[in-house]
């Protein structure tokens, strides 16, 4: 069973079976997070999982939190940029908690890190499809050409009958079906490939109010409080690197100034660390920005999971003084995807 729980705009799937006393949360929100603990506790159920669609940039995910407080795991893509998610998926990935078992499809196009869960008949579509509508595809990472072969190969081959899901509604509708969505839904019935990505283009849509006060904190679970996030020009003027130009330039003996800015538990997880580089947190990055005062004529780059937080980082000791730093472009995932040499 899966029931809807926020009644609003913003949609969170609360699902659990008879049989058990495992529940999953889709989506949940952070400011409905001591709702989300009355509920379960009226049904009488635990939480066994916790699943973030996507990196959310309208509000802040519940996810982190609810995670730390009740224990239960969060799951997201592995191309999702935070720290503390304990499974990573990808396309076909079964995820079961209790009686419920949910096939993860890879969608990406509303962002990089989109999943969709299939469960019996239903699908939860994240924003990638909305209920007669498909998701913006216009911030950072967003592909409008993506967002068509998702829907298309990935949602569009789920059978006719499929309860459509998403993570938004914006219009009052409530339920759906692939089928309806297939033969109604306004920028897909009829559209070619490059029909719906110049639709997608110009859709010309203002910024969610807040975009970088939500997105910042989700991408890196350190609350805003904690840390002045940069501004969208601050992030949008840091310079990248590529892996490959960084390996090269270390194979060189010519390395910049490595700062990798994880977890400590992520600097020495699965994804490893570039040999010679030095674990400063984003959360502490501040406080001990002093240490590297003395490096600021230097040439530092940045180091992340997938470049989204040390582009944070980067942007941060640029306007402390820091002249000469890069972004890893891709970070430690596309780091490895390259097969380049890690330490762990
Ligand atoms: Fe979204």
């Amino acid at each position: 069973m899966f029931r809807e729980i926020n009644f609003q705009k913003c949609k969170t799937y609360l699902g659990w079976s008879d049989t058990s006393d495992q529940a999953a949360l889709i989506d949940p929100v952070r400011d409905k997070i001591e709702r989300y603990l009355a509920l379960l506790a009226y049904r009488g159920l635990k939480l066994g999982l916790i699943v973030d669609t996507h990196t959310h940039a309208d509000h802040r995910s519940g996810a982190f939190e609810l995670g730390e407080l009740t224990g239960a795991p969060v799951a997201m893509h592995r191309r999702a940029p935070a720290p503390h998610v304990k499974i990573h998926v990808e396309d076909g990935q079964m995820l079961t908690v209790g009686d419920l078992a949910m096939r993860v499809l890879y969608t990406p196009g509303h962002t990089p890190d989109s999943i969709s869960l299939h469960a019996g008949d239903r699908v939860f579509t994240g924003d990638v499809l909305l209920i007669h509508g498909t998701g913006r595809c216009d911030f950072a990472g967003g592909d409008p050409a993506a967002s068509f072969d998702s829907i298309m190969s990935k949602l569009f081959t789920l059978p006719d009958s499929t309860i459509v899901l998403p993570a938004h509604d914006y219009r009052g509708h409530t339920q759906s079906t692939i089928g309806e969505e297939k033969r109604s839904n306004p920028r897909l019935a009829g559209k070619s490939r490059e029909a719906y990505v110049d639709l997608m283009n110009k859709l010309g849509l203002p910024l969610p109010d807040g975009i970088q006060e939500a997105l910042q904190p989700n991408q890196s679970d350190v609350d805003s409080a904690a840390l002045a996030f940069p501004n969208l020009s601050q992030l949008n003027s840091v310079r990248q690197m590529n892996p490959q130009e960084l390996y090269e330039r270390i194979k060189a003996g010519d390395s910049p100034i490595l700062i990798d800015v994880r977890e400590p538990g992520e600097y020495r997880g699965e994804l490893g660390h570039l040999a010679g580089s030095q674990l400063i947190p984003l959360r502490e990055l501040t406080e001990r920005a002093s240490e590297l005062t003395a490096m600021k004529d230097r040439e530092i780059v940045t180091v992340c999971r997938v470049g989204l937080r040390s582009a944070t980082a980067a942007a941060i000791l640029t306007s402390l003084g820091c002249e000469h730093v890069l972004n890893l472009k891709g970070g430690m995932l596309e780091w490895n995807d390259a097969g380049l040499p890690v330490e762990k």
